[in-house]
């Protein structure tokens, strides 16, 4: 298969782009400020904003699928800068559907839990999406974008990726607590920010075999458990040997950031029922990412 991954770059696209390389697939990737090599791909250059270049890249590689990773991912950049979240994010996607239509490709668009507002305990792929931030208005916008193009399209949400990445420290909350258990550092995390911790290894392996069987739809790919952001934390302090009680619990208003989260457990059981793949634990995520940064640093 001719894959073009649009954002691989980043923390989960460089994992897409590996992977999906060493799958035997012809890959091309895009990235716009960080052009360090990912392994297993060709790169290209590319704003999503910019409409020509995006249709010249597509139709220049002729792909059977595009999957769209590239996106404002900072929610609070996006709320003091909703014009810009809807450039790169709904613009972007727009952009990228347009292409895909002219080139004949099917899309994969990942979105956030955050399309939801976290009023009820859990959410299918049935329920109403009610964003409370930019952010999510804007991935649930772009999701319009792709169900509108009438291309084959499948709409994966996930959230909180989490993989061994010491290249991107900044945009992976596990890279930042293992670097600052080791270093000895004073650890702060949020007490009332829950999430579905997503290990991105099985993220990959899921979206993997739904494009093998695919199905035009909405699918929710999350871990199973639903945490806080201090019990993430301590699960990795556990993980590693350290003592959980070293961080410092902070509730998320004292920090006063401009976007509102949303506390959203995502259940993953259609993908789950389609695939027949359970994704990993998190306590099991967590021992995967430690055992490769293990092999890693002994090889
Ligand atoms: N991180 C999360 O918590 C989370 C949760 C749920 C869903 N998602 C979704 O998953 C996808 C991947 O996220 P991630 O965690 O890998 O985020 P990330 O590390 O911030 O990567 C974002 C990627 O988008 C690229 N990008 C940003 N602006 C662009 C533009 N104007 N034109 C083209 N490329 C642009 C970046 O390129 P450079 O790095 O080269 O500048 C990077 O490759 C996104 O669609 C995000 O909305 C993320």
């Amino acid at each position: 298969m001719r894959v073009l991954v649009t954002g691989g770059s980043g923390a989960m696209g460089s994992k897409f782009v590996t992977e999906l390389a060493k799958g035997g697939n012809d890959v091309l990737y895009t990235y716009l400020s960080r052009d360090a090599p990912v392994h297993g791909g060709a790169s290209k250059s590319l704003d999503v904003t910019d409409k020509e270049s995006v249709s010249e890249v597509v139709s220049g590689f002729g792909p059977d699928t595009v999957l769209h990773l590239a996106a404002l991912t900072n929610a609070d950049l996006c709320e003091t800068n909703p014009s810009l979240a809807d450039a790169v994010n709904v613009r972007g996607t727009e952009n990228i559907a347009e292409a895909c239509k002219k080139a004949g490709s099917r899309i994969v668009f990942m979105s956030s839990a955050f399309v939801f507002d976290g009023s009820k305990p859990a959410f299918s792929e049935d329920d109403a999406p009610r964003p409370i931030n930019q952010y999510g208005r804007s991935k649930l916008a772009a999701e319009r974008c792709v169900e509108k193009s009438g291309q084959p399209f499948m709409i994966l949400r996930t959230d909180l990726p989490y993989r061994w990445s010491p290249r991107h420290v900044e945009k992976n909350n596990i890279m930042k607590l293992i670097r600052a258990f080791e270093s000895g550092e004073k650890y702060r995390e949020i007490t009332d920010w829950f999430n579905t911790p997503t290990l991105v290894d099985d993220l990959v392996t899921v979206t993997n075999a739904l494009i093998g069987d695919w199905e035009d739809g909405t699918y929710h790919v999350a871990g199973p458990d639903f945490v806080s952001r201090y019990e993430f934390a301590s699960r990795v302090a556990s993980a590693m040997g350290k003592d959980p009680e070293s961080i410092l619990g902070i509730k998320s208003v004292d920090l006063n950031l401009p976007a509102k989260r949303p506390n959203v457990f995502l259940r993953s059981d259609k993908a789950e029922s389609k695939t027949g793949i359970r994704m990993r634990s998190l306590d099991d995520g967590i021992e995967e990412v430690l055992r490769q940064a293990s092999v890693e640093r002994s090889g």
